[in-house]
């Protein structure tokens, strides 16, 4: 008789914006409409969003979760408008539209795709044998590994994150395409991460989270997730005694880090973690 094992992870979460699609190529457009500033009006616009996010969720009262809470979609456009403003450019209807409808259509990073397709077609490994692919039949007298499931975890609303997927290519890459608009609440909230486990069934040590942003990959580690950190742009790592469980520069980078998950010696405490710069989680004194 042939047996399906749990695959570990148990799934694998991506980020969306900074990390499968490139919120930097409103540039440029941005850069045809104001010419000159194009970069320094999506770097605000961008901090100016997580900013909005965060600060909306942070200042929900105990007994009202989610009333300060507006779509990802309204906040971008708040966002947009504060940082034209502080950049002294005038934004009028058409210009705004034009980069909002550029924000809706964001171009994915080109390995994206590539890898979301490894990850969703190739067989995994299972212990020495073969093993089935997503949905195939498991070789008799073989314990075939499923593959792990993979979703999206995203601030964007549903509606965003729809357009988003199907224009970069991504429809039916995912098992789930999960907005913290269920629950109005921000990331790094718990309950934004919550969805995740809630999905797969999975304790948070299960799921491999992946994001570019820093404070993204601490705030998930806090919610007890394995981390890797896809650190697109070179980044300092955040000051917040949070180390990723793996971090490297691009999606090849996390496939190394996943294989190096599922090998057979994960549990020895001995293995790699497949971290291009040799990290592993940092407690804290007394922790
Ligand atoms: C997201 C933002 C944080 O996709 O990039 O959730």
């Amino acid at each position: 008789m042939s047996a399906t094992t749990t695959p570990f992870p148990k799934a694998v979460i991506f980020d969306a914006y900074g990390t499968l699609f490139d919120v930097h190529s409103v540039i440029a457009a941005a850069e045809q409409m104001f010419p000159g500033h194009g970069d320094a009006l999506s770097q605000l616009w961008r901090q100016k969003q997580i900013e909005y996010t965060q600060l909306r969720t942070l200042a929900d009262p105990a007994g009202a979760p989610g009333a300060h809470y507006r779509p990802f979609w309204d906040i971008t456009l708040d966002a947009l408008r504060f940082a034209a403003k502080k950049l002294h450019l005038t934004l009028g209807r058409a210009a705004e539209k034009r980069l909002m409808d550029e924000y809706a259509c964001l171009s994915a990073f080109p390995d994206a795709v590539p890898a979301l397709r490894q990850l969703r077609d190739a067989p995994s490994a299972s212990s020495g044998s073969t093993s089935a692919p997503a949905g195939g039949k498991a070789v008799a007298g073989t314990a075939a590994r499923a593959r792990p499931g993979l979703a999206i975890l995203s601030n964007g609303n549903p509606q965003m994150l729809d357009i988003a997927v199907k224009s970069a290519g991504m429809t039916g890459l995912f098992d789930h395409v999960l907005s913290v608009d269920t629950v109005r609440a921000y990331k790094p909230s718990p309950a934004a991460y919550s969805l995740g486990t809630q999905a797969f069934d999975a304790e948070p040590r299960e799921i491999v989270f992946v994001s570019s942003n820093g404070w993204d990959v601490a705030g998930a580690s806090w919610f007890g997730f394995k981390t890797f950190w896809l650190n697109r742009q070179n980044a300092p790592a955040e000051e917040l005694g949070v180390t990723p469980h793996g971090a490297g520069g691009g999606m090849n980078d996390l496939l190394v880090f996943l294989k190096s998950l599922a090998s057979p010696d994960r549990n020895s405490g001995t293995g790699s973690t497949g971290n291009p710069g040799g990290s592993r989680t940092r407690h804290s004194p007394g922790a």
